[in-house]
């Protein structure tokens, strides 16, 4: 592992800025030291502590079990292994049920080290997200399939697909951006609705299963290295780059960012249309 201090050299000026020159950036999940140091090595721009790690490192079939404390020890450890990337930390399943909670929840993540805090929803969560920008905390607003909220969608599924639905996606969008938040991430939402989102919004938007033109592209790391637990149904949006990339993990993590930068990913046969 490096031996360089941790230092953050990738800021929310530099997704604002990529936005603004139609440049895209890359993101992935990490959850321990020494994958935020290959991570972070390789120039991903974005880091996200997901909460997904109750499913690919503690073998739940949801996130729902994901609490603070958990959050808080691999917020810790990618933090002690990161190189420069902007890290963003979820707020778990019912860390932030009032606003009171989430303040107090969103503190203890940057305390251990977020750059920017992840709440799953939609307008509901205006006041929280304005508390939280207020008070200098940094928030991403996680829109389209909210996993926290699975047992309420009924399963994994493509949101946003009729356009009364897509319609309350982009104007709950707008709320969270005019409460303060400064980055969007849609989950699994059709191409359409990824690329309108996108465009009426002035915060960079990062994208997984949303299609190829969001500012960003995100995937959970173990997926894209093609180590997704048996116990997963592996989602269409998904792409191994372990297979073409010179074999190694490092290598992989270069193959997805040059892959997002030049758009030839995500193709369409990862999108919905
Ligand atoms: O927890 C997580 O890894 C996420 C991704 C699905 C983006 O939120």
């Amino acid at each position: 592992m490096s031996t360089q201090t941790a230092s953050q050299s990738v800021t929310l000026n530099t997704l604002f800025a990529r936005k603004r020159d139609g440049l895209r950036f890359a993101a992935l999940t990490a959850y321990d030291a020494l994958f935020a140091d290959l991570i972070s090595g390789a120039g991903i721009e974005v880091i996200l502590v997901g909460d997904s790690l109750g499913m690919v490192l503690q073998g739940h079939d949801s996130t729902l079990p994901v609490t603070l404390k958990d959050m808080i020890y691999h917020m810790q450890c990618v933090r002690n292994g990161n190189r420069g990337a902007l890290i963003m930390a979820d707020l778990p399943f019912m860390s932030y049920a009032s606003e009171q909670q989430s303040l107090e929840s969103a503190a203890e993540l940057m305390r251990a080290g977020a750059h920017v805090v992840k709440l799953e929803g939609g307008a509901w969560l205006a006041e929280s997200t304005r508390l939280l920008t207020e008070r200098g905390i940094p928030v991403c607003a996680h829109m389209g399939l909210t996993p926290q909220s699975i047992n309420r969608l009924g399963g994994y599924r493509v949101q946003g697909r009729d356009p009364a639905q897509a319609h309350t996606i982009v104007e709950e969008a707008l709320v969270l951006q005019d409460a303060g938040a400064s980055i969007l991430l849609l989950e699994c939402v059709p191409v359409a609705l990824g690329e309108t989102v996108t465009q009426r919004l002035e915060i960079p938007v990062i994208g997984i299963g949303a299609g190829p033109c969001t500012d960003g592209q995100i995937m959970v790391m173990h997926d894209m290295l093609g180590i997704t637990p048996p116990s997963i149904k592996v989602p269409k949006f998904v792409k191994n780059f372990m297979v073409e990339s010179d074999g190694s993990i490092p290598g992989a993590f270069k193959a997805y960012a040059e892959a997002v930068r030049d758009g030839s990913f995500p193709a369409p046969e990862h999108c919905f249309e």
